[in-house]
């Protein structure tokens, strides 16, 4: 879901996001003196500037706004960046092809109908691909194989009735207005599914495409049984009428992001779990204070409790407790009983990537999207055991969460979330690490962890062991606010900061108690928006972004950025965009696919051998009164009567070698 309140020309379609708002409400400075802190921002910025940008020479032709096209001057990647500007359709770099691999509603499961706007229901969609498609994973076919063959793992994250239906009209009023049959087949579309797929023709001229009827196929729902793990396993605060252990939750929702593991295990992030749950519950009652802290709201954005009584916080007061958690599975047994691993913490999960640690332990970094909540890591108690696979199978359960303080020194401090430790004590409310990790953000609080602006992905480059942190956008911080790793008021553009943790001598240590942290690009127009700043040849009509979201790394630990909710002033469509992080063209970002009206793009996936970047279209055609009968686009199949149909598209290089080289 886009978040920001700035951009306009988009969307007012979407009831104002509670991210928006933000619900950390007095959020603990973490050094106190401001004026103190403003200067020495100002001596530190010039430290931090100069050292991210000392040497770097811009060699060959590395030109800026030459008619609004990049060219390749001083970066390792060989395309021509897109022009900036707006557009109603898609736009790919010259010399690649998109290619649509799977649609909302296209069959998953053997035996699925096809899809038809027209008859939709529960039990179709349950066998059929969801809706609002974020996270993208690959898993090769055989297991550990390097073909152009496997399972692609995709998040479900949300849905758009009004887009999806009939003569609901516009957003809210479809949110409101969605019968009981119409919400079954929204919790259907939610989740995740697992496809294989295949590239058939081989690189050059091949197509990805879905291997029809597989049984590996699987999807995940909004009723999917999922069993709970970890310290809030069985917790009093997680239990209902529907399950009195605490221990088996129906469904998962608004899954966002998301990562995987070193044992071939699938982790999805639940996000904005609140936005489900309503009533006059949520202002009553002794979780009061907990429910607003998480954003929950009477007049609930997704009002499913007018017809599923569970989400009715009246009726069920410890159901929204049992969402907000990471979600493991195995994507190559799909009758595997997904997991919620509460060790990680409960809050708005954005994603939850992987880096092992010179000791062998696993390291899950993970950011709570909204304005003002914080950075997280999982730091596993053991090592994986790469010779025993059952021995990794509850590894997420046992470990140290924390939080992250970022000092204007740029000294990253990781300050653990442990019962028992510090404030997390009984007088503070917390009886157990149950109690800390189901109230993780409170518990944060206490700890004094840095509020950020709106941290999404949070992603170690494996080639360069630096932690790349999308802080998306904050229009609400205020100069009386800002600190050294949100040094900008009114952030509407967004930045993305560097963790650098401490190297040894058997790798980087992702798991030491502290690392540094540096400034990668401040997000917006070079020029006219106070403060951007990137590698210099990043023009003012060419090359920057808003919004940073999603990325990843391709093999030559180049980043790429995918981009949601550009403001309106940014004029520019969502889209994906790369820069090297190393060498003479570090942070020179260039803009590689531009999205259809209305949509943002997530889960950048590098495929098998560079050869592929795989994106997820989320909701294509979410502009301010873009309905299903009248939709702003009907990208892809533009065709009439045919919606909008989130998709997840492959761009391959025409000529078959690696993309963006
Ligand atoms: Fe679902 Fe933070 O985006
Ligand atoms: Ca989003
Ligand atoms: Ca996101
Ligand atoms: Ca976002």
């Amino acid at each position: 879901m886009q978040g920001s309140d700035e951009r306009s020309t988009v969307d007012t379609a979407m009831p104002r996001d509670i991210e928006d708002i933000g619900s950390n409400p007095a959020p603990v400075d973490p050094i106190g003196q401001v004026l103190g802190r403003r200067l020495a921002r100002r001596a530190a910025l010039r430290g931090l500037i100069g050292a991210t940008f000392a040497g770097v020479a811009v060699q060959g032709r590395a030109q800026g706004a030459d008619a609004g096209v990049q060219g390749v001057g001083a970066s390792t990647l060989g395309f021509r960046g897109l022009p900036h500007g707006t557009g109603p359709g898609e736009a790919v770099a010259e010399g690649h092809e998109v290619q649509v691999v799977i649609r909302w509603g296209d069959p998953v499961l053997p035996g699925a109908p096809a899809f038809d706007p027209t008859a939709q229901s529960a039990a179709a969609q349950a066998m059929q691909f969801g809706y609002n498609n974020d996270y993208l994973d690959f898993f090769p076919l055989p297991k550990g194989g390097e073909g152009e063959h496997g399972l692609l793992v995709v998040n479900h994250e949300y849905t758009n009735p009004e887009l999806m239906f009939a003569g609901l009209g516009d957003a809210r009023a479809a949110r409101l207005g969605t019968s009981a049959a119409q919400v079954a087949t929204e919790m259907m579309a939610h989740g995740a599914s697992v496809v294989e797929i295949r590239r058939e023709g081989g690189p050059g001229n091949g197509r990805w495409a879905p291997v029809a009827g597989s049984r590996l196929n699987r999807r995940i729902t909004a009723e999917t049984p999922i069993r709970v793990s970890g310290p809030a396993a069985g917790h009093d605060r997680l239990r209902t009428s529907a399950d009195p252990t605490g221990m088996l939750v129906r469904g998962t929702l608004n899954n966002c992001a998301g990562g995987n593991t070193p044992w071939g295990t699938v982790l999805i992030a639940e996000e904005n779990f609140n936005y489900y749950f309503g009533g006059p519950g949520v202002e009553e009652g002794a979780q009061a204070a907990s429910y607003k802290r998480y954003g929950l709201v009477r007049d609930a954005q997704f009002p499913w409790g007018r017809h599923v009584p569970r989400f009715d916080v009246a009726s069920e007061p410890n159901e929204p407790n049992r969402f907000g958690w990471v979600v493991e599975f195995d994507p190559y047994d799909p009758a595997s009983v997904p997991v919620k691993r509460t060790a990680l913490g409960r809050f708005k999960h954005e994603g939850c990537t992987h880096a092992v640690s010179a000791d062998g332990r696993v390291v899950i970094y993970m950011g709570d999207d909204e304005r003002f909540d914080y950075v997280y890591r999982f730091v596993t108690a053991r090592p994986w055991d790469r010779e025993n696979a059952a021995a990794n199978r509850d590894l997420l359960d046992e470990g140290t969460l924390s939080v992250a303080r970022f000092g204007d020194d740029g000294t990253v401090t990781w300050l653990p979330l442990v019962h028992g430790e510090g404030p997390l004590t009984e007088a503070n409310g917390f009886r157990s690490q149950g109690d800390v990790v189901i109230e993780a953000r409170r518990a944060a609080d206490l700890l004094g962890a840095t509020p950020m602006d709106r941290p999404e992905d949070v992603q170690a480059n494996p080639v360069n062991g630096r932690v790349y942190v999308m802080l998306t956008n904050n229009g609400s911080r205020t100069a009386a606010r800002t600190d050294e790793a949100n040094p900008r008021a009114n952030n509407i553009h967004g930045h993305v900061i560097e963790i650098v943790p401490p190297r040894g001598p058997r790798g980087v240590d992702h798991a030491a108690p502290t690392a540094r942290w540096e400034t990668f690009l401040m997000a917006g127009r070079p020029g006219s928006d106070p403060g951007a700043s990137y590698h210099r040849a990043v023009g003012a009509d060419s090359g920057w972004l808003s919004c940073p979201d999603n990325c990843a790394f391709d093999s030559k630990g180049r980043i790429w950025i995918a981009t949601d909710g550009a403001p309106a002033a940014a004029n520019v469509a969502d889209g994906l965009y790369a820069a090297d992080t190393e060498g003479e063209g570090r942070a020179l970002t260039r803009r590689f696919y531009a999205a259809p009206t209305g949509a943002e793009v997530c889960g950048p996936l590098i495929g098998p051998g560079d050869r592929t970047v795989f994106l997820a279209i989320q909701h294509p055609g979410e502009d301010r009164g873009s309905t299903y009968d009248k939709p702003s686009t009907r990208w892809p199949d533009h065709a009439e009567g045919m919606p909008p149909r989130p998709s997840i598209i492959a761009i391959v290089r025409k000529d078959g070698g690696a993309v963006g080289s």
